[in-house]
C-alpha cells in the first residue's frame, strides 16, 4: 500500500523580506495579471493563468537545469554565494568548524538545533551501535570487481542496503524514518571502508565502538589486521571531521534534488541515498575533488600552470574545481579547507601539489576570463590535495564527499516528506518535435484516427435520442 504522507511539523517561519504584487501584462492580449510575490518568489502556477487563447495551454516557466526556480521552501541551508555566506540552520559555517563536530552538525541538520548534551550522547549511542553491516553486504561487496571504483560500489552497496531494511519503506513512520537515519549515518563511512579495502585486497576491518567517527573510519581505512595495533593520528582524524562539517549540506544541490526528486515517489530512502550518490559522483559535482587532483598531477608544476589556463580559456577544458552555480565570489568552506591543509601538512609532510594549487589560483584570479565569470575555487579545489596528503586513494575522494553529506540528504529527505506542498516531483516540458504525423507502409492500409464517437450510455427507454452514427 502507498505510504501515506506524514504530518507537518511546527517549523518556525521563513523570513519574509519582499512580499507584494507582482503586475504583468501580457502583451499577446492586453491582459494585466497581478501575481503575489512571497519570500521573494512568484509562485509558477501562477502562471498557468496566462494564456492567449482560452483554449491554448497556460504559459510555463521554463528554466533547464532550474537556475532560476526553487523547488521548495526549506530551513536548513541558507547560501548568499554573492557575499560568500553558507549557514546551517542560522549559524555561519565558520563557527560550527570552529567548534563543532561532525556528528553534531549531522544533528543539527536533521533535527534543526544543536542537540543537548543527553540528546547528544543519546544520537552519539545510536550512530555508533548501527556502524556494522550484515555480512551479506560484505558478501555482495566481494561480487565486485577487483578495479570497480569506490564510487560506484558505494552507490550500489546503498541501494542493496534497502534489500535488508525492507520496514524502511514505512516512510510514514517517524520512528522508522530516524532508524534509517542512523543506520545511513553509521554504516556510510563503513561502506566506504570497505569498498576501498575491496580495491586493495586487504581484509575487511569492523568498526569498533570506543573510537570517534573520523577515528573509526581511519581505523577501518588504513589498520592493517584485527591482530595489528593501529592509532589514528588524532590530528587528522579532527581535520577530517572538519572537513565532514564543511561537505555535510548545501541546500538544493544536483544530490540533494536527486535525494528529494526520487523521495518524493515515497521510495525508501537506500534507494534515495543511491540516486542522490549517483548525482554527487560525477565530475561537474562530487567527482570534480577526484578530477582537480588528477588536472594537478597532470600540470605537475608551477611552470606549466600558464599552458592550462591557456587550455581552458580556448574552451578545450574545465578548470576544475573553479565556478560554482550559487557561489560568484570565494567559496567559504574554500577559504576554510587552506586552513586545514596547513594542519595536516604539519602531521603529514607538504602535498607538493598545493603549491601547484596555489599558484593556478593566483593567475586564474586576475585573469579577465574568470573575473568577468566570477569563477572562484570550490569546495573541492583544496580538498582532494588534504585527502591526497592523509594517504587517501585518487579515487576515494568523491567517496569522502558522499559520507559527511549523508546527513544533509536525509535532512533534505525528512523535509521534503514533511512539507505539505511538497508532491511527486514531476516537472514540465516544452514539446518542440514534430506534430502528429501517420505511418506510411506500402500496401498496407494503416488506420487512420478519428475523433471520439460520444458513445450513449442511458439505458434506452429513458434515453430515446437518434442512434449514434456508424
Ligand atoms: N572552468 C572554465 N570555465 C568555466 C568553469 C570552469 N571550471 N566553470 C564555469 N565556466 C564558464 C562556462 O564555460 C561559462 O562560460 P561562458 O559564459 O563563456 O559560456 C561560464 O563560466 C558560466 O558557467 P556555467 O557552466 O553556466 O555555470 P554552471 O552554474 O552551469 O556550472 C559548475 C557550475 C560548478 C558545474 C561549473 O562551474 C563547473 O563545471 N566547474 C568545474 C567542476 C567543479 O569544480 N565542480 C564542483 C562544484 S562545487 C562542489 C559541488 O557542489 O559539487
Amino acid at each position: 500500500m502507498p505510504a501515506r504522507k506524514p504530518r507537518a511539523p511546527k517549523v518556525p517561519p521563513a523570513p519574509s523580506p519582499s512580499n507584494g504584487f507582482l503586475n504583468v501584462v501580457d502583451e499577446r492580449t492586453g491582459t494585466n495579471y497581478r501575481l503575489a510575490v512571497e519570500d521573494g518568489a512568484v509562485r509558477a502556477t501562477d502562471l498557468h493563468q496566462i494564456r492567449a487563447k482560452p483554449e491554448e495551454p497556460g504559459l510555463l516557466s521554463y528554466d533547464p537545469s532550474f537556475t532560476n526556480t526553487a523547488s521548495c521552501r526549506s530551513a536548513i541551508t541558507f547560501i548568499d554565494g554573492d557575499r560568500g555566506i553558507l549557514r546551517y540552520r542560522g549559524y555561519p559555517i565558520e563557527e560550527l568548524a570552529a567548534s563543532k563536530s561532525y556528528l553534531e552538525v549531522a544533528y543539527l541538520l536533521i533535527h534543526g538545533s544543536l542537540p543537548t548534551k543527553s540528546q547528544l550522547s543519546e544520537w552519539l549511542y545510536h550512530i555508533t551501535h548501527h556502524t556494522m553491516l550484515h555480512e551479506n553486504v560484505q558478501k555482495f561487496m566481494d561480487g565486485f570487481h577487483h578495479d570497480a571504483h569506490p564510487m560506484a560500489m558505494m552507490v550500489s552497496t546503498l541501494a542493496a542496503l534497502s534489500t535488508f531494511y525492507p520496514d524502511a519503506k514505512n516512510i510514514s513512520d517517524e520512528h522508522i524514518r530516524y532508524q534509517q537515519a542512523y543506520r545511513l549515518i553509521a554504516k556510510v563511512p563503513t561502506v566506504a571502508a570497505f569498498a576501498h579495502r575491496h580495491s586493495t585486497g586487504m581484509p575487511y576491518i569492523h568498526p569498533s565502538n570506543d573510537l570517534s567517527y573520523t577515528e573509526n573510519f581511519l581505523a577501518m581505512m588504513y589498520r592493517p589486521s584485527w591482530t595489528t595495533q593501529y592509532t589514528p593520528d588524532p590530528v587528522l582524524a579532527k581535520a577530517l571531521d572538519t572537513l565532514f562539517v564543511l561537505h555535510a549540506d548545501h541546500e538544493q544541490n544536483c544530490s540533494s534534488n536527486a535525494m528529494r526528486a526520487v523521495g518524493s515517489s515515497h521510495a525508501d530512502p537506500y534507494s534515495c541515498a543511491a540516486a542522490a550518490a549517483a548525482a554527487l559522483y560525477g565530475p561537474l559535482h562530487g567527482g570534480a575533488n577526484e578530477q582537480v587532483v588528477r588536472m594537478l598531477q597532470e600540470v605537475g608544476s608551477k611552470e606549466r600552470v600558464p599552458q592550462l589556463i591557456r587550455q581552458v580559456k580556448e574552451g578545450r577544458r574545465l578548470l576544475m574545481g573553479f565556478g560554482h552555480r550559487i557561489y560568484k565570489s570565494y567559496d567559504p568552506r574554500a577559504r576554510l579547507i587552506q586552513q586545514i591543509a596547513e594542519e595536516v601538512f604539519a602531521v603529514t609532510g607538504r602535498n607538493p601539489l598545493i603549491d601547484v594549487a596555489l599558484a593556478l589560483e593566483n593567475i586564474a584570479l586576475s585573469d579577465d576570463y574568470f573575473i568577468s565569470r566570477r569563477l572562484y575555487p570550490n569546495v573541492d579545489f583544496y580538498s582532494g590535495i588534504i585527502y591526497q596528503a592523509m594517504g587517501f586513494p585518487t579515487d576515494m575522494f568523491p567517496v569522502l564527499f558522499a559520507i559527511p553529506r549523508m546527513s544533509g540528504w536525509i535532512a533534505q529527505w525528512i523535509e521534503m516528506l514533511q512539507d505539505p506542498e511538497q508532491k511527486i516531483a514531476r516537472p514540465r516540458q516544452v514539446y518542440i518535435g514534430l506534430p502528429e504525423r501517420h505511418l506510411e507502409v506500402t500496401g498496407v492500409r494503416v488506420p487512420v484516427r478519428r475523433p471520439a464517437r460520444t458513445v450513449d450510455t442511458r439505458p434506452r427507454s429513458r434515453a430515446p435520442g437518434p442512434t449514434p452514427a456508424r
